[in-house]
């Protein structure tokens, strides 16, 4: 008899990836869920008897999945900037440098006030979720309280959330939206104090250079150095567009690579996540091997403003960790499914340009959406697929949903009934989300 407590089981298809497997699919399986949020049993359905006497929990009590349903792990939305939320869908027309100077540096300067952000802030978070994102990756504003209100209402609703307070110190078009370095430094020790103060269980700070064009190498090694004596993520972009890596050049004329100058300032670590990456060679890719460092593939966002198509195979065969980013507003869609379609599409482009390239299958994406995720935000002890210990963050997907997207003609095997879901679904086959073991949709009021 174990003394775990159990609160919740339930019993049906499972489907989620490991390392050896992009798509494992448990069919007629039991997962308990303890206490704690943390998954204390996945077994075969006929020993439920046995296992209801181990646990001590009522076998009549067990949530039975119903037919064209199945639970898989919580999608990670490895990069997204909550405060680009306003304008998604809209405002594509540039390319990014001049994109983040006519739309995005005018919006962000507007969370300095702390009435638009919670209205910005509590949107993104609620329909994130809402699309089965479990746990984002947020890049906020340079605004220290407004920063702090995105990581409140994240775990208000119950959200597992990475907070960035953006650190820039440079800035020659928007010359109102920045900081001195200083100033930088000291708020982004004041985020990080206060953001742990509040002891919520789900949400960590990350630091967060916006970019090297925006930072000064000064600032850069600030950053690193509070990054590397609190142990904390890292956040930041990286060879997003030729433009802004040509543009890097000039700013930075001694370095040897992009790559080269945030690892000269500690900002390459095995918790940190770099955003696109399309043009990086082959030897920064090593860099990023050797120090655990992680790319987020945004396919919605690099298409949008027509920055690249970054080659995730060859990513892959670096053993890059890497995951799925939407880079709202870059991006324009919020859902983590959108993500998923856009990276089977361009890596479908490459083959076309390449018939030898090796398409990426989605599974394979699959896994890029959940456990690679997962790894990619050094999380993947707490989330990323079901196994014994770790915290149950999952979506209850049902194909069939009454009045939802997708109309199935005769019964399907679980891994149709996934493929159906990442290419044709949405969020109203997306019955139930957990993280950590709560249920937070249907949402609940904070
Ligand atoms: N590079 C620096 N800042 C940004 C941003 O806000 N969005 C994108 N897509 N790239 C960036
Ligand atoms: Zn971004």
């Amino acid at each position: 008899k174990s003394s775990t407590v159990i609160s919740f089981v339930c019993r049906g298809t499972l489907v989620h990836s490991t390392p050896e497997e992009a798509l494992q699919v448990l069919e007629d399986a039991l997962l308990g869920v303890n206490s704690d949020g943390k998954i204390a049993f996945i077994e075969r359905g006929e020993e439920l008897q046995k296992l209801s006497q181990i646990f001590g929990f009522d076998p009549s009590a067990v949530t039975q999945l119903e037919q064209h349903e199945f639970l898989m792990p919580g999608m990670i939305d490895t990069h997204i900037h909550a405060s680009q939320y306003s304008y998604s869908g809209t405002a594509l027309d540039m390319p990014l440098l001049q994109w983040l100077n006519n739309y995005t540096f005018p919006v962000e300067s507007r969370f300095k006030d702390l009435e638009f952000a919670n209205k910005v802030y509590t949107q993104v978070v609620k329909r994130t979720l809402r699309n089965g994102t479990t746990t984002a990756c947020y890049f906020a504003t340079i605004h220290t309280d407004a920063s702090l209100l995105l990581g409140q209402i994240a775990n208000d609703f119950g959200q597992r959330a990475l907070v960035g307070k953006v650190c820039m110190d440079r800035n020659d078009f928007v010359k109102h939206y920045k900081e001195t370095s200083q100033e930088s430094q000291d708020e982004t020790y004041r985020f990080i104090k206060e953001l742990l103060s509040k002891k919520y269980p789900l949400v960590k700070p990350v630091v967060t250079p916006r970019f090297a064009p925006s930072c000064t190498e000064a600032l850069l090694a600030q950053l690193g150095a509070i990054a590397k004596n609190n142990n904390l993520h890292i956040q930041s972009h990286i060879s997003e567009n030729l433009e802004e890596v040509e543009l890097v050049k000039q700013l930075f004329p001694k370095s040897g690579s992009y790559t080269d100058i945030y690892n000269k300032c500690n900002l390459l670590t095995d918790k940190t996540v770099m955003a696109h990456g399309c043009h990086l060679s082959d030897e920064e890719l090593a860099l990023f091997r050797e120090t655990g460092a992680a790319l987020s593939h945004c396919p919605n966002s690099n298409i949008s403003l027509c920055s690249g198509v970054l080659d995730v195979r060859n990513v892959l065969n670096h053993k890059v960790k890497l995951g799925l980013g939407t880079d709202v507003a870059g991006g324009y869609s919020s859902s983590m499914l959108d993500a998923v379609r856009r990276a089977l599409d361009s890596s479908k482009v490459l083959t076309i340009q390449d018939p030898k390239h090796k398409t990426l299958t989605f599974e394979e994406v699959f896994r890029l959406a959940t456990l690679g995720g997962s790894q990619a935000l050094s999380l993947d002890e707490q989330t990323g697929n079901f196994e014994v210990g770790k915290d149950f963050d999952a979506l209850r997907v049902n194909v069939a949903a009454p009045g939802g997207p997708i109309d199935l003609i005769e019964d399907e095997n679980p891994k149709v009934l996934l493929e159906k879901f990442l290419n044709l679904g949405d969020d109203r086959n997306i019955m139930e989300v957990f993280v950590a073991g709560r249920k937070v949709v249907p949402l609940k009021k904070p």
